[in-house]
This record gives structure tokens, C-alpha cells and sequence, in this order.
């Protein structure tokens, strides 16, 4: 694998494949079997797999764990060697935002300011920023990403297609641990305790889906048992949320529900570490 810290670079070195299919992984680092995960399905839909390595500044708010992002680059590198990955792209951000950076993707306050929007407001607006820049630079046909971060999904696709990106975005679903956990890189947060706790929040969510695929339309009633049983645990919920997949509003009382077009989400603190999930119905 080649690793790049420039933007000069990894365009020199991709120049001579612009006709083959490039495929790209954006992630973050700290790389667990979901980013894997990502990696292989890449390579099914393209010629040349390129991932980056970027923690972005622009995403976390202040008081957020920017500065204590596990950062494991000699580690990540081996996995992504492993996992057949051809380039990574891995700027400092004075490569990546020489300037502060003045310009930027603001989403629909509707895709934004809704469930992750709502607890961290400017997160969205930091990742479309980041993710169209990188898209820019790297000028993949195909781009992947995992549907644990849902709404980041749903922002990153109605971007493309109203700023007419000429990409596939493709949506992997989530790796889960054996006991249901969806894998993170802020699972290594938890305490051994709370480790043994966290699958709950999936188990909760499953068995809101069941009861969905079983005729049950008490969505609020369905959202507020969840959030009963995770405070009785000592958990401290964000949100609980069934909402319609294509754009995360909540489905009407009014509207005929086509239960297929639902997902459930949540984000909720258990000790100091915040967890988000969804499971679609
Ligand atoms: O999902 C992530 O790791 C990040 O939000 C992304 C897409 C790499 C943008 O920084």
C-alpha cells in the first residue's frame, strides 16, 4: 500500500489510473472489522481501493473528544496493507486546510438539525465539508460508508445528488460484535463494566423492530419504553427515534405507514461515552 500525505501526491499517483474504477473509504483511523468491512466490499466494485486517514477538526465540537480521538496510524496501515487496500491518503490539516477552512457544505437544517444534529449542532455542516473535499481530491466513481452513522449517510447521499458529485455512494451494513455491540472506534472508551452493558442498546432496538414488523404503530410508546429501560440502567439517552429512512422525519400519524421505509436510531451516554445506533425495520 502506498501512503500519501499529500494531495500532490496521491493525484500523481492515481493519474494513471483515471480510467480504471477507483473506489474510496473515508474514515477517521482507530480502524476496527466495520472499516475492514468497507475495505473488502470496495474492492468488489472497483479496479483501485484508496482510503484516507483524516480526523476532522471541523466535525467535533468544542468540548468533544477531537483531541483524544484514538489516533493508531502504524496499526490502522497494517490492517489496510492486510485488507488489500492499493492507497491511503493521510493528510496533516495543514495539508488539508491550509487556511481555515471558510468555506463550507451547510446541509438542510431538516437533514442537520435533526437527532445527531440536534445534541451536535455544526457536526453534519463539518462532515459534508470534509467528505465533498475529499471527494474532490480523490475523484472516486464509487465511495462507501457504514450505516451504523445513518443520518451521515443520508446527508452524504442527498449531497451527491443535488450537487450532482458523480458518485456511487454505497451503504455497508453495520459489523456488530458477537453480543450485538455495533463495533466503534468510541467502544475502546468503555470500562470493562460498561462494555458488559452496552449491547443492550442494539437488544432494545431489535426488539422495537419486532414489535413494529408485528403490527405495533405506538411509535412514542415503542421510543419511550426504550428510553425507560436504558435510564433504569443507568444510561442517559440522546434520543430514541423511529423515523422514515429517506430523509429521518417522523412518519405522520396521518400517512399510511409502509413500515419497510422505517429505521429506528438512538444516542445515549453510558458512563462518559456516547453510543449511537439503528436498526432498520
Ligand atoms: O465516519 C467517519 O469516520 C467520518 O465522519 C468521515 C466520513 C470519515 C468524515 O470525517
Amino acid at each position: 500500500m502506498q501512503v500519501h500525505p499529500t494531495i500532490a501526491g496521491l493525484r500523481a499517483a492515481l493519474a494513471p489510473h483515471r480510467l480504471q474504477r477507483i473506489a474510496f473509504v473515508p474514515t477517521m483511523g482507530n480502524l476496527h472489522d466495520g472499516h475492514i468491512a468497507l475495505m473488502t466490499e470496495a474492492r468488489k466494485h472497483a479496479d483501485v481501493v484508496v482510503a484516507s486517514i483524516f480526523v476532522n477538526r471541523l466535525q467535533f465540537r468544542p468540548g468533544e473528544d477531537f483531541e483524544a480521538y484514538p489516533r493508531t496510524f502504524q496499526a490502522d496501515c497494517e490492517r489496510l496493507t492486510a485488507a488489500g487496500v492499493d492507497h491511503l491518503f493521510a493528510p496533516d490539516e495543514k495539508e488539508m486546510y491550509p487556511q481555515p477552512q471558510a468555506y463550507h457544505i451547510e446541509p438542510p437544517m431538516t437533514h442537520q438539525g435533526v437527532l445527531e444534529g440536534e445534541f451536535r449542532p455544526g457536526h453534519f455542516r463539518g462532515v459534508a465539508t470534509v467528505v465533498a473535499k475529499l471527494f474532490n481530491i480523490v475523484q472516486p466513481q464509487v465511495a462507501l460508508f457504514g450505516k451504523k452513522d445513518f443520518q451521515q449517510v443520508m446527508v452524504i447521499k442527498n449531497m451527491v445528488r443535488e450537487l450532482g458529485f458523480f458518485i456511487e455512494i454505497i451503504d455497508s451494513p453495520t459489523i456488530r460484535a458477537d453480543d450485538g455491540l455495533a463495533l466503534s472506534s468510541r467502544n475502546g472508551y468503555l470500562t470493562k463494566q460498561e462494555r458488559a452493558e452496552a449491547p443492550r442498546l442494539a437488544r432494545e432496538l431489535t426488539k422495537v423492530v419486532t414489535a413494529i414488523r408485528a403490527g405495533n404503530r405506538d411509535f412514542s410508546g415503542l421510543e419511550n419504553g426504550v428510553r425507560e429501560v436504558l435510564e433504569n440502567h443507568g444510561w442517559v439517552p440522546d434520543y430514541i427515534a423511529i423515523r422514515r429512512k429517506s430523509d429521518l422525519q417522523s412518519p405522520s400519524a396521518h400517512e399510511s405507514v409502509q413500515v419497510e421505509n422505517l429505521v429506528v436510531l438512538a444516542a445515549a451516554k453510558l458512563g462518559s461515552t456516547r453510543l449511537i445506533d439503528n436498526m432498520e425495520v
